[in-house]
C-alpha cells in the first residue's frame, strides 16, 4: 500500500480489517513498532476521532506525532496549477507539500467538501495535491469525498461483533439540519460492496449517491423492506449530490425502535458526531443494541493498521 486515500489503494478490506481486530486483541506486541517515525496531522476541518484515534495509533506505533491545525496556523494554500497568486493564498500546495514530506515520515490530511462547486469538491483537489507533490504515504483523515479510515473501523466492527460470517448490513439516509458531504456514506460503500456482506442502502428518493464511487450498491427506498432482517444498520445523512449540496427534509427518516423491530436485533452504528433525537432516537443510541462507543475505538485500529502498512 502506498497511499491510504481510497479502497483501491487497498484492493480486498477483509483482510486489512482482520488485522485492526488482531492488534486490538494484542496491543502490546506492536508498541514502538515504528519507533523514531515521525506523523504530521493536517486538519483543514475540526475533527475529535480522527484526530485523537490517529494520535494514540501513532503513540501505540512508538512515533513521534505533529498536528498541523492549516485554518488556524498555517497559510492558505493554492491548489490550482499556474495560478497568478496575487490574492488571498500565499502558499501552493507543491512547496507546502514538498516540505512537510521532507521533515515527516507520514502526512495524514482531513480536508471537507464545501458542497458548492460538485466538479470541483469531487475532483478531491487537496489530497490529490498532496499525494502528487509529496515525497512520503499519504493517509486521508476524510476527503472530499471519501473516510477511508473510518470505513475500516466500520468493517473491522462489523467482523467483531457479527454472529454469522455474511451478515445484512443497511446504510440508512437519516435527517439533519445542515448539509452534509457524502464522504462517510461513499467510503462505507465502496468498503462494503468489496466485502464479504449482504449490502443495502436506503434513502428518500432524489437522495442518490454517486454511482462512480459507491460501486452501484442495492438502493431500496421502502425503508421497512431495507431494514427486514438487518444485522447491522449504519445511520448517515448526505447532502444531494444532484443537485449538489442540498438539505433533505425527512423527519421520519429518524431511527426509532419502531424501525429497529423490523431489523434481526441489529447493532446500531454511527461514525459520530450525532444529533440525538434528529438523526437517532435516545432509545435507540442508548440500547444495548448501540455499537457507536466500540466503533469509535476501532478507529484506533484502523488507523494503526494503516500507519503500520504504510511504513511497511
Ligand atoms: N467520525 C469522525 O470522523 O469523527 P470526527 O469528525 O470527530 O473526526
Amino acid at each position: 500500500m502506498k497511499h491510504f486515500i481510497s479502497i483501491s489503494d487497498v484492493g480486498d478490506p477483509e483482510p486489512l480489517a482482520e488485522e485492526a481486530l488482531m492488534m486490538k486483541s494484542n496491543p502490546e506486541k506492536w508498541r514502538n513498532f515504528a519507533a523514531g517515525k515521525s506523523i504530521c496531522l493536517i486538519f483543514f476541518n475540526p475533527s475529535l476521532r480522527t484526530r485523537l484515534s490517529s494520535i494514540r495509533a501513532a503513540e501505540i506505533l512508538g512515533m513521534t506525532v505533529t498536528v498541523f491545525n492549516v485554518g488556524k496556523d498555517g497559510w492558505q494554500l493554492e491548489l490550482e496549477d499556474g495560478t497568478v497568486m496575487d490574492k488571498g493564498k500565499a502558499e501552493h500546495i507543491k512547496e507546502a507539500a514538498g516540505v512537510i514530506s521532507a521533515y515527516f515520515d507520514l502526512i495524514g490530511v482531513r480536508s471537507f467538501a464545501d458542497l458548492k462547486n460538485r466538479d470541483k469538491d469531487y475532483r478531491d483537489a487537496m489530497i490529490s495535491g498532496f499525494v502528487n507533490y509529496s515525497s512520503v504515504p499519504i493517509v486521508s483523515l476524510e476527503s472530499t469525498t471519501l473516510h477511508p479510515l473510518q470505513s475500516l473501523a466500520d468493517l473491522a466492527t462489523i467482523r467483531e461483533f457479527a454472529v454469522k460470517k455474511r451478515p445484512k448490513v443497511v446504510l440508512s439516509w437519516t435527517p439533519h439540519p445542515r448539509a452534509l458531504p457524502q464522504a462517510v456514506a461513499n467510503s462505507f460503500s465502496q468498503w462494503m460492496m468489496n466485502s464479504d456482506v449482504e449490502f443495502v442502502v436506503t434513502h428518500p428518493k432524489g437522495l442518490e449517491l454517486d454511482p462512480g464511487l459507491t460501486g452501484k450498491p442495492t438502493v431500496e427506498y421502502n425503508r421497512k423492506s431495507a431494514f427486514e432482517g438487518a444485522d447491522f444498520v449504519y445511520a448517515k445523512n448526505w447532502s444531494t449530490f444532484e443537485p449538489y449540496g442540498e438539505i433533505a427534509s425527512h423527519p421520519d427518516w429518524i431511527i426509532d425502535e419502531k424501525i429497529m423491530a423490523h431489523t434481526n436485533d441489529a447493532g446500531f452504528m454511527h461514525c459520530l458526531p450525532v444529533r440525538r433525537n434528529v438523526v437517532v432516537s435516545d432509545s435507540v443510541l442508548d440500547s444495548p443494541s448501540s455499537l457507536i462507543i466500540p466503533q469509535a475505538t476501532n478507529r484506533i485500529w484502523s488507523a494503526a493498521t494503516v500507519f503500520k502498512n504504510l511504513l511497511s
